[in-house]
Order: C-alpha cells, then structure tokens, then sequence
C-alpha cells in the first residue's frame, strides 16, 4: 500500500482549482476613487494568474493610481499596465520586482491593469488606489524614491520641485510645471526625475546631439542593470533617436522608450528599432536586464530638432535630404521634406 497515488491526485485537484480559480479574474471599476488589488494580498497571489483590471472615468476625466505596496517575483512575475484597454498597442509600462512604480495617471478615461504570475513562486502583490481627476489637472507626477518632493497642488500652471537625499544626485529636471496640452488636457512639461547613486548607470543629456550606450557597450552588459537616460530639449523642440547598433536577450532584457506619441515603446531582441522622434522636449530611454544571459546591448544617437526646422527624419531611403538636416556621426539620415510630413 502506498500513499503516492493519493498525493498525485491531491495534487491534481490543488492544481485545477488553482488553475480554474485563477481563470477568471478580471473587474471592472468605475466611481471617483477606489483600490485595486492582487487577489490573496498581502498574503500571496496565485500561480498561473491572469487578473484584469479595467478602470473607467467620464469623459473629460483621467485616472491616477498610486501604489502603496508592491511585490512581484521579478522578471516572471508582471503587472502590465495600459494606456486604455488591454491591449498590446497600448501598453504604458510592465512592472516586476521589489519597487514601488511611481505614480501613474492615464491619458485618457481609461486605464487597465494585468497582472500574469508563472508556475512558481510568489510574492505579497500588489495594492495600488486610484483617483478620477479632472483632465485639465495634471495629477500628482509621484514621489521620489531616495528623494523629496516640493508642492502639493497639480493643476494648471503648478510647480512641483524635486530633490535628492544625501548621497544621490538629480537626473532630468528637477522643477515640472503643469501645461496645458491638446484637447482640454494637461501635462508636465518633463518626465518624473530620478535620484542616482553615484555609481549607478544613466544619466541626463542636454546637448543638442549625442550617443547613448548600454553599459560596457560593445562589451557585454550586466546582469540585473537597471539604467535610466533622460535627454532633454528646450520647450516646443523634439528630439530623434536613431539606432546604430542592438542586440539584447529576447523577452528577458528590454529598452523602453516613453516621450513618444502614444505609449511607450518597447524594444528587445535583436532587430535594430527604427529610429524614433519625441512628441515632447524629452525622451527617456530605460534598459533593465535579468539575472542572466548578457548581450552586447545597444548603441543609438540622438539629435535635438529646433522647433520649426524643416527636417524629418524617416525611414525610407528615398527621403529627399535638406540642408538643414544636420549630418549625424558616421551617416546621413535621410529625410522627407517637412512640407509632406508637417503639411
Ligand atoms: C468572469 O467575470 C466577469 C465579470 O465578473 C463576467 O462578466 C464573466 O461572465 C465571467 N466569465 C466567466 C467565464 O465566468
Ligand atoms: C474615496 O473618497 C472618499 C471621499 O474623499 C473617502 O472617504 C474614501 O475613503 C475614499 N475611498 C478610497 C477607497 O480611497
Ligand atoms: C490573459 O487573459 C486575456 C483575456 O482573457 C487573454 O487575452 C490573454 O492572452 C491571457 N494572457 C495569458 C498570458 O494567458
């Protein structure tokens, strides 16, 4: 007589109410303010979850969510949080580890949350609140880790100060100022600073053109980076990114892109992205890697845009090239003429 069959079937059914419990979990919240949370916290979520979250404001309204706890498995565990349904084209960042995000405030009337766990091992979770806000109010653009924030109102024509604690020094901006933007909306005019220590990777770049690498680049980069560049352009200016060279671990490492139109872009792999134009007067670039498997990384070249020069950059190698289009390192970029792109 053994005891073994026993188990494997106690262990099948533990399996397939897992399995059948984590199947449908996906809420739909509405109302001015309210919590969103990962099922079990803060005792655990389950494996295999695909919880979602869809929370939705009135017209001319947006969300803020503030997380107050955060702890997911890192790299396999991830809360994916969308600038709208959820849905790939909109995806606003992926969130793993041991960090509280900042905070996030939506774009539009709605924001959604999916969280996706893997077989093993969990973490506490998470447990965010959110606000409806106004759309013409910036929101609260988040405290800083390691940092102190200045100003406690967000709407129109508010500043909000930034500064380090002892031993970290600023990256980006450290004074945001709500803006009035398209559409009876508002945003800041920089992205969220960050507080470095002094040996960590990253930076801030104001020049009007420049390179950015991954660490150690073209050598391999480190395990667990974590890299944040900010490049900054005067008020009403753009800024181009172009790629010479990329190649991180599939899935695992990522580069991701925000200052764009849109959500943020996200790149990994080993294809080189196409070169990529701010909206605004600033691109933030942020690498992370996992905990094994390095790659050369990538190297890429940015140049700021004067508000109003009459130069594109695209893809197509047809572009009729202006001489006002400024000659990056090694290769000219080409262009269309600003009368087909703008006009
Ligand atoms: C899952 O839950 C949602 C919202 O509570 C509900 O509308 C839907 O019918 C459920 N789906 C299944 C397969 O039970
Ligand atoms: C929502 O707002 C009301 C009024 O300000 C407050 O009393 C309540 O605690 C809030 N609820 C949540 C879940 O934050
Ligand atoms: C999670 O659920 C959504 C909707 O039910 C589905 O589209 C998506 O593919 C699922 N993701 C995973 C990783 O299972």
């Amino acid at each position: 007589f053994s005891l073994y069959p026993c188990w494997h079937l106690l262990s099948l059914v533990f399996l397939l109410v897992a399995i059948l419990t984590g199947q449908n979990c996906t809420f739909q919240l509405q109302g001015p303010n309210g919590t969103v949370e990962s099922p079990g916290f803060p005792y655990g979520y389950p494996n295999y979850a695909n919880c979602t979250w869809t929370i939705t404001a009135e017209d001319q309204h947006r969300i803020q969510l503030v997380f107050q706890s955060f702890a997911l498995e890192e790299d396999f565990d991830v809360l994916s949080v969308f600038d709208g349904l959820p849905q790939p084209e909109n995806l606003r960042t992926r969130l793993t580890g041991f960090q509280l995000p900042a905070t996030i405030v939506s774009a539009a009337t709605t924001l959604s949350l999916r969280l996706i766990s893997d077989y093993a091992v969990s973490a506490q979770g998470f447990h965010a609140s959110y606000e409806v806000l106004p759309s013409h109010t910036c929101g609260n653009p988040g405290r800083l880790p390691n940092g102190v924030q200045q100003g406690s109102t967000f709407n129109l024509g508010d500043k909000v100060r930034y500064s380090c604690n002892p031993g970290f020094f600023l990256e980006g901006h450290a004074v945001l100022t709500c803006h009035a933007s398209s559409e009876n909306s508002a945003t800041w005019d920089f992205p969220l600073p960050s507080c470095r220590a002094d040996d960590a990777c990253g930076g801030t770049l104001r020049g009007q053109s420049g390179i950015i690498s991954s660490p150690h680049f073209p050598a391999e980069y480190h395990n667990n980076a974590d890299c944040t560049w900010t490049i900054l352009a005067e008020l009403g200016d753009t800024i181009a990114l172009v790629f010479i060279d990329f190649q991180l671990e599939d899935g695992y490492d990522f580069l991701e892109v925000t200052g764009t139109e849109g959500s943020s872009l996200w790149f990994t792999g080993a294809s080189l992205p196409a070169p990529v134009i701010s909206s605004k007067n600033w691109l933030r670039l942020h690498f992370t890697s996992d905990g094994n498997h390095r790659q050369r990384g990538f190297s890429a070249q940015y140049q700021g845009r004067r508000a109003g020069l009459r130069c594109f950059l695209g893809q197509q190698q047809t572009g009729h090239l202006e001489p006002s289009c400024p000659q990056m390192g090694p290769m000219w970029l080409p262009c269309v003429l600003a009368s087909v792109a703008l006009f």
